[in-house]
C-alpha cells in the first residue's frame, strides 16, 4: 500500500498506515516512550517529590533551552539476570541522556533518574553515558551531569564496577578538553562520587544531596562515629570543610541556574575562546577605589569590593565560596571578556595563604588555563601560615601547587598587588618572575622578604639588644625597614613592578592591559605531562 504512494501525483494526500499496521508501529513505539518518561513509575515519581527534589526529566527541562534537547537511548535496558532482574526492566534504565542547547550552545548531559533502582549505576547505565561523552569530545561541547545515584548496581557487581572506570577513563580524558560539570542532585555514594570528583566543578543542593565514598553506617562499623548523612557529606560540609562542592546551592532550581551562568564564562573546548560581550571602552576611572583601603595597614578590608569595583557591574561569580576563604577565586567580565579572578582576602586570616587557600587557588588557576580564559591576581598577602599543623600536613606540597599552577599557566596573566606582597608568596601570587604579564602596584603595596617589625628583629638584633632603650630602638629600626621596603618603588626600580598605579585606574589600566595581550602566544618546553606536586 504504501509503495503505490511512489506513483502518485506529489499533491495526493498520503494516508500513512491505512491497513492499520503502521499506525500500530506508531502506537507501540509512543507507549514505549510514555513507559521511558515514566521512568520508575508514579508512585517512585511522587515518592521524589516528596522529599523535595525534582525528577531526571523535569531538572532537564530548567537545565536546557525550550525544546532543544535530543534523547539518545531512551530505550535502553539493563542485561542483568541474576535476582530475578529479567522481570524488573525500565526503558532507559536509571539515565537519561542526550545533548542540546544551553544559552544557544551545544552541551551533552546524563541525567541519573533515582525512581529506577535509586539511579544506581548498570553497565548500560554507564554505556549510556559514555556514549555522549564520547560524542562531546569528538564535537568539542561540554558535558553536563545531573546526579542522583546510589552508587554502582549492587545486582550486578563487577559489571558495574567495570562501567564505572569507564566513565572515570573517559572524565580523565575529556579533562582540559572540554568543560565537564557535575551538578549532585540526591544522594551519591561509592562510585557515584568520584566521576564528580574529576570534573571541573560540582555543585551540590542543600539538604537534599549528599556525597560519601561509604555511608553513615558503614561509617559507624568501622570507625564507631555516629555522623548523619548531612554533617558527613551534605552540600554545607562540603562547601565548608572539604572543598569538594564548589558551590551549595539552597534548591535544584538554583544549582540548575549556576550551571548555566558557569558555562557562560567557558569556552566550548581546549580550542575555543570564552564567548565574550561587546563592550566599548568608556569612563573607566572608578574614584571610590582611591577611599578603599585602610590607613593603617594591619586593618582589614574586603577584596570583593575591590573586585566589585573593577571588573564589568555585577558580574563576578565566586567560586568556593565559603571554603578556604582567605583566597577568593572566581569567573568575572572585564570589558565584556570572561577572565578568572584570583584574590588574597585581607578580611579572612589577613588573606595568608595556608594549604587549603593554596589548593582552591590552584586548582582554580589549571582551570582558567585549560580553557584560555585570562587570569588576573589581586594580591594583598602576609605570607605562609607558620605552624604545626600547616607543616605536618605538607604546606610545602601545597603551596607549592599553588606556585607550579601559576608558572605553567601561558593565557594572559595580570597581578595588581593592592597592599602586602611579603615572602615567598610574592613569588607566587603570579609575580612576573614566574611568567606573570604585568604587573601594576598600588601606592600603598609593600613588597619585602618580610613585613618590617619581624624583619627588624632579625637584622638589628644585636643593635635593638645592646641598646638602653630596647622598645625605642626596635620601633626605630622597624620604621628604617618600612621607609625602605614597605612600598612599591624598590620592585618599580627593578622593573618587577610595570607601574604604580592609583587606585582609581586600575579597571582602566586592566582593559587596556588584557587587550593588549588578547594575542598572546606562549609555548611552554614539549613534555609528555608536568609533574604537579600532587
Ligand atoms: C541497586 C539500589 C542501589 C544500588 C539504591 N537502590 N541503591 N539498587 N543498587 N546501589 C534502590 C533501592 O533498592 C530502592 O529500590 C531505591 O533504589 C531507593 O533506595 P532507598 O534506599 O529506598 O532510598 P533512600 O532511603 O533515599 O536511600 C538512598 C541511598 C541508599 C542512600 C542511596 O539507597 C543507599 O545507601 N544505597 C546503597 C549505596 C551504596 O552502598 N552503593 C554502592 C556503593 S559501592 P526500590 O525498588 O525500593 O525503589 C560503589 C562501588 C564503586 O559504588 C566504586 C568505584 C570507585
Amino acid at each position: 500500500m504504501l509503495k503505490s504512494a511512489f506513483y502518485l501525483s506529489p499533491n495526493f494526500p498520503i494516508l500513512h498506515g491505512q491497513t492499520g499496521i503502521v499506525n500500530d508501529k506508531i502506537k507501540a513505539l509512543k507507549k514505549k516512550r510514555e513507559e521511558a518518561l515514566l521512568g520508575g513509575g508514579k508512585a517512585r515519581i511522587e515518592s521524589q517529590h516528596k522529599k523535595g527534589k525534582l525528577t531526571a526529566r523535569e531538572r532537564l527541562h530548567f537545565l536546557m533551552d525550550e525544546g532543544s534537547f535530543q534523547e539518545i537511548g531512551m530505550l535502553v535496558s539493563h542485561r542483568s539476570t541474576d535476582f530475578g532482574m529479567e522481570n524488573e526492566k525500565y526503558p532507559g534504565d536509571g539515565v537519561v541522556t542526550g545533548y542540546g542547547t544551553i544559552n544557544g550552545r551545544l552541551v551533552y548531559v546524563f541525567s541519573q533518574d533515582f525512581t529506577v533502582f535509586g539511579g544506581s549505576l548498570s553497565e548500560t547505565h554507564a554505556e549510556k553515558i559514555c556514549k555522549i561523552m564520547d560524542l562531546a569530545m569528538k564535537n568539542g561541547a561540554p558535558v553536563v551531569g545531573l546526579n542522583d545515584s546510589g552508587g554502582a548496581r549492587i545486582q550486578e557487581g563487577v559489571v558495574s564496577l567495570g562501567g564505572y572506570a569507564d566513565i572515570f577513563y573517559r572524565n580523565t580524558m575529556a579533562s582540559g578538553v572540554v568543560p565537564q560539570i557535575s551538578a549532585i542532585m540526591g544522594p551519591c555514594a561509592g562510585g557515584a562520587v568520584y566521576s564528580p570528583a574529576i570534573t571541573d566543578f560540582i555543585l551540590m543542593v542543600e539538604n537534599t544531596s549528599y556525597m560519601f565514598v561509604t555511608g553513615p553506617n558503614v561509617v559507624k562499623t568501622v570507625t564507631h562515629e555516629e555522623v548523619t548523612s548531612e554533617e558527613l557529606g551534605g552540600a554545607t560540609t562540603h562547601a565548608t570543610k572539604s572543598g569538594v562542592t564548589h558551590f551549595a546551592c539552597p534548591n535544584e532550581i538554583e544549582a540548575i541556574q549556576n550551571v548555566k551562568k558557569l558555562l557562560s564564562y567557558m569556552p566550548q573546548n581546549c580550542e575555543d575562546t570564552a564567548p565574550s560581550l561587546p563592550y566599548e571602552i568608556k569612563n573607566e576611572l572608578r574614584e571610590e577605589l582611591n577611599t578603599l583601603m585602610p590607613d593603617n595597614s594591619s586593618q582589614p578590608y574586603d577584596i570583593r569590593e575591590v573586585i566589585d569595583h573593577v571588573i564589568d557591574a555585577g558580574s563576578f561569580l565566586e567560586v568556593h565560596k565559603d571554603f578556604a576563604e582567605n583566597i577568593v577565586v572566581g569567573f568575572a567580565r572585564l570589558a565584556g571578556r570572561s577572565i578568572g579572578i584570583v584574590a588574597n582576602q585581607p578580611a579572612f586570616l589577613a588573606g595568608v595563604l595556608d594549604i587549603h587557600s593554596s589548593t582552591k587557588g590552584a586548582r582554580f588557576v589549571r582551570f582558567c588555563d585549560s580553557f584560555n580564559i585570562p587570569l588576573l591576581v589581586f594580591e594583598d598577602v602576609p605570607g605562609f601560615l607558620p605552624g604545626t599543623d600547616q607543616e605536618w600536613n605538607a604546606i610545602i606540597t601545597n603551596g607549592a601547587k599553588l606556585l607550579y599552577a601559576f608558572c605553567e599557566a601561558t593565557v594572559p596573566r595580570i597581578t595588581v598587588i593592592t597592599r602586602k606582597a611579603y615572602g615567598g608568596a610574592y613569588d607566587v601570587m603570579n609575580s612576573k618572575h614566574i611568567g606573570a604579564d604585568m604587573n601594576f602596584a598600588w601606592p600603598t603595596a609593600e613588597i619585602a622578604v618580610m613585613g618590617a617589625k619581624g624583619a627588624a628583629e632579625i637584622i638589628f638584633k644585636r643593635e635593638i639588644t645592646s641598646a638602653e632603650d630596647k622598645e625605642a630602638k626596635w620601633k626605630e629600626m622597624e620604621l628604617m625597614y618600612s621607609d625602605i621596603f614597605a612600598n612599591p618603588y624598590r620592585a618599580a626600580e627593578r622593573g618587577f613592578i610595570d607601574e604604580v598605579i592609583e587606585p582609581s585606574e586600575t579597571r582602566l589600566k586592566l582593559i587596556y592591559a588584557f587587550k593588549m595581550l588578547e594575542n598572546k602566544v606562549v609555548n611552554n618546553p614539549r613534555k609528555k605531562h608536568g609533574n604537579i606536586p600532587l
